[in-house]
């Protein structure tokens, strides 16, 4: 048995089969198809695996993804596809593959690490947690928006660099391509959802489905508020059926418009979450406090635990965990009864971190 490693550019292939033998079964599709930035030749040195005389036995992905926030820019390593052949399971292979997965993100000065799963207790044992905040509306009725002078479509040929261009103002997002737009737009089960102004500009867009994930759910959305709630209004029409969209948390505008709609309205996590450059992180966010005139913040990790506060009115923290949630949320400062008000109003300037992954770059 050798590795964990990175498959050599003949295997990927090999690898790609052994993925959607063991993940994508029922598909007509290979799952590079679903992944078309992570699966690529240019990211085999991400892939790990461990393989035993040319099969494969076990593997994970990593992409490192830089998210752009209004406070910080964070560089995220995303871990998917972690799976290990049937008869080899129970011998660690993937907590192998795991931890040279999490080496390599720390090694790319990654500052969080982030996976999607219900495995939860599996990478509870890694370090990992719930935190961030996703914020999801079951749009259960057709509902009226105020009349818009806008043509809608579902045509999924859209160029690829006006959806770029409404992706691109958003307050957090992460650094894409056109090119990588255009990969994103070919992923198999994908509805794309567009509403046009007079002039023929793109005026808002809505993304449901990733392969076989997601299918019911617009997991990308871009365009003001007013016109992607006309677009969203549209879609139930049109579906004829409930939807779901996910939000989050800080898209405040949009989520106050959709709670006055026939909704149900779910608060969710992000995903599992561990830390992985922690000093790195701790610089980034005192440096975004300074910008807003807060200097004395306090973010320290010690051997065996973290100190976290302004000032004099500090708090101590025992586990990495914990310390995942007070950054990333769900957290509520003023119901922890644990810091001053004049801290939590200081605090709640940056925290929770605005941190959002939009759908086409979970993996
Ligand atoms: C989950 C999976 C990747 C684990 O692979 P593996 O190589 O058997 O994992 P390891 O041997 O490194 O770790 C196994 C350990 O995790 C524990 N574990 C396995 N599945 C678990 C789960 N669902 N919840 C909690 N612990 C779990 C085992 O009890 C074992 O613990 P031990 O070391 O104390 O005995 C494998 O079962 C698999 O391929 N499943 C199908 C694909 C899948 O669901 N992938 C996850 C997608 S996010």
């Amino acid at each position: 048995m050798e590795g964990p490693r990175s498959p050599r550019e003949t295997e990927l292939p090999q690898v790609l089969d052994f993925l959607n033998k063991k993940l994508r079964n029922e598909a007509s599709w290979s799952i590079a198809a679903e992944y078309p930035t992570a699966f690529s030749s240019n990211n085999l040195h991400n892939m790990r695996i461990i393989a035993d005389e040319g099969h494969v036995l076990s593997h994970a992905v990593l992409k490192p993804l830089i998210i752009k926030s209004p406070h910080v820019i964070y560089k995220v390593g995303a871990i998917g596809s972690v799976v290990t052949e049937d008869q080899h399971r129970g011998q660690g292979l993937s907590t192998q593959v795991m931890t040279d997965c999490l080496k390599s993100a720390s090694e790319q000065s990654c500052d969080i690490a982030i996976l999607w799963t219900d495995l939860f207790d599996f990478y509870r044992r890694m370090g990992f947690e719930l935190a961030g905040s996703e914020i999801s509306f079951v749009i259960e009725d057709n509902f009226d928006v105020p009349p818009v002078n806008l043509r809608f479509s579902t045509d999924s040929k859209v160029a690829p660099d006006a959806i770029y261009r409404l992706y691109s103002t958003h307050s957090v997002n992460s650094v894409r391509t056109i090119e990588e737009t255009r990969k994103f737009l070919a992923i198999p089960q994908t509805k794309v959802y567009t509403a046009w102004e007079p002039n023929g500009q793109l005026a808002a867009y809505a993304i449901e489905g990733k392969g076989v994930d997601l299918g019911g759910y617009i997991h990308e959305w871009g365009g003001s508020v007013s016109k992607l709630m006309a677009l969203f209004s549209f879609i139930r029409a049109q579906k004829n059926q409930p939807y779901t969209i996910i939000c989050p948390r800080h898209a405040k505008n949009l989520i106050n418009e959709l709670r006055r709609k026939p909704v149900t309205v779910n608060e969710g996590y992000l995903g599992m979450i561990k830390l992985v450059n922690f000093d790195q992180l701790a610089a980034k966010i005192k440096r975004a406090f300074r910008a807003e005139g807060i200097a004395d913040i306090v973010l320290e990790k010690h051997p065996n635990h973290f100190v976290f506060g302004i000032g004099q009115d500090l708090f101590t923290i025992n586990n990495e965990t914990d310390m995942v949630r007070l950054l990333f949320g769900p957290v509520d400062y003023r119901a922890m009864d644990l810091f001053k008000e004049e801290t939590i109003q200081k605090l709640e300037k940056i925290l929770p971190l605005a941190m959002w992954i939009w759908g086409w770059d979970s993996i």
